[in-house]
């Protein structure tokens, strides 16, 4: 049996000769450089794959994850991805996109220790402790784990809102941000309804006079 990094490496070559087949300037198109509409937060699961589950091809998505799709205001690779997307690919849409099963979410509910993940999953946290009224009245812990799954991308759409990179695109009327959850048990993403495209969704105290 072939050890799984060989199969990657094969299945890379049956790819590109598949590309080849079907359209011979495949690759050299792809070379001319990406013009992406969209930026993806998303979570760095395996079963969660962006050009995937939105039927994109390559150079569609630009694309950002981590576990559990957070948005820290101190993470320098989000931030550096943000701006990029932003200020110079002029994406027109960011897209946080979360999932019902979430590994992060599910260990951020839990008292476990998860030794250094303990530092990342710690915002889940206090996503939990913000919303934890409403979270504890729901009985079912299934469901009150789905439904921190959407807090969860509710507040990193606000999170994203708080950055200057946001305010400024918005600022120019050229960005919307969104707040989507995938489901594995179907394939279907729900839109939860949290776009954003203006500084007035925001509480004051976070906006920059710009
Ligand atoms: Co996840």
């Amino acid at each position: 049996m072939k050890r799984s990094y060989e199969r990657l490496l094969q299945g890379n070559k049956n790819w590109a000769s598949e590309k080849l087949k079907q359209n011979p300037n495949y690759f050299k198109d792809l070379a001319m450089g990406q013009n992406p509409e969209c930026l993806w937060i998303g979570c760095s699961d395996s079963r969660v794959p962006a050009n995937e589950i939105t039927g994109t091809k390559s150079g569609e998505i630009f694309v950002h994850r981590n576990i559990a799709n957070v948005v820290v205001h101190t993470d320098m690779n989000l931030l550096s991805v943000l701006y990029y997307a932003v200020e110079v690919l002029h994406v027109k849409h960011v897209i946080v996109c979360g999932h019902y099963g979430c590994g992060g979410i599910i260990a951020a509910l839990s008292n476990k220790d998860n030794g250094f993940s303990n530092n990342w999953l710690r915002n889940i946290k206090e996503v939990y402790d913000k919303h934890s009224n409403e979270l504890e009245a729901i009985a079912d812990p299934k469901e009150r784990e789905n439904r921190l799954v959407e807090l969860n991308v509710v507040e990193q759409v606000m999170n994203l809102a708080k950055t200057k990179i946001v305010q400024q695109a918005w600022e120019r009327r050229e960005l919307q941000i969104h707040g989507w959850v995938y489901g594995m048990s179907d394939g279907l993403i729900k839109d939860l309804h949290v776009m954003h495209d203006e500084i007035t969704d925001l509480s004051p105290i976070f906006r920059y006079e710009l």
